[in-house]
């Protein structure tokens, strides 16, 4: 854990979280340890799946190696979803394949710690955008990285450009943040 993976203080916020939700669907962008730990709480609550997009097709077998290792492969899969050209509001974004993204409904928790910065700049903002329709009334989204100048910013435009949208900083060492809607759905 750490480097590209999520730090120890942040597995135990996605143990937490998940505990405190229950939900039955955790969609989750960038596979890896974090996949695991939110699957053996998803276990622990008896109920609910995770499902985390995967841009990269070599990371996507390894963590598929590590679901099976620890004999999860019923509450987690890893689907593969490449990045491809997104607009939104006149920008252009690499984002998760939209196929992979259209069967995901009724998403109680989205966990966001991809796709990785070195792809675009303020490469996880289409995140909110993209997905906050997504969620179930009660979903929130738990992003890492958020110390990181980027998720700054995007966390900055999420802010200004959707009103109905609250922030709980976690304090973690790479910084974490729960996103939650507290007004009515955005129109599709
Ligand atoms: C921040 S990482 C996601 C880490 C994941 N949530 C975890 O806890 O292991 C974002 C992306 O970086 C890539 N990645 C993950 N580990 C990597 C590594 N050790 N070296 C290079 N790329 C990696 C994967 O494509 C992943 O989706």
């Amino acid at each position: 854990m750490r480097g590209y993976a999520i730090s120890p203080d942040f597995a135990c916020e996605l143990v937490r979280i998940v505990r405190e939700l229950e939900p039955d669907l955790v969609v989750e962008f960038g596979s890896g340890v974090s996949t695991v730990i939110s699957a053996y709480a998803l276990s622990r609550n008896g109920h609910g799946r995770i499902v985390s997009l995967e841009h990269d097709a070599n990371w996507c077998a390894s963590s598929r190696a590590l679901i099976a290792e620890h004999g999860l492969e019923s509450i987690a899969e890893v689907v593969h979803a490449p990045l491809t050209p997104l607009d939104l509001h006149g920008e252009r974004w690499l984002w998760y394949d939209v196929h992979a993204i259209e069967p995901l409904d009724s998403i109680d928790l989205l966990v966001v710690d991809g796709p990785p910065g070195h792809i675009q700049s303020l490469a996880r903002y289409p995140s909110v955008p993209v997905m906050l329709e997504r969620l179930s009334p009660e979903g929130a989204i738990l992003l890492d990285d958020t110390d990181r100048e980027d998720e700054q910013k995007a966390l900055e435009r999420w802010s200004r450009e959707i009103e109905s949208l609250t922030f709980e900083d976690r304090r973690t060492e790479k910084g974490a943040v729960i996103v939650r809607r507290n007004g009515p759905h955005p129109a599709p």
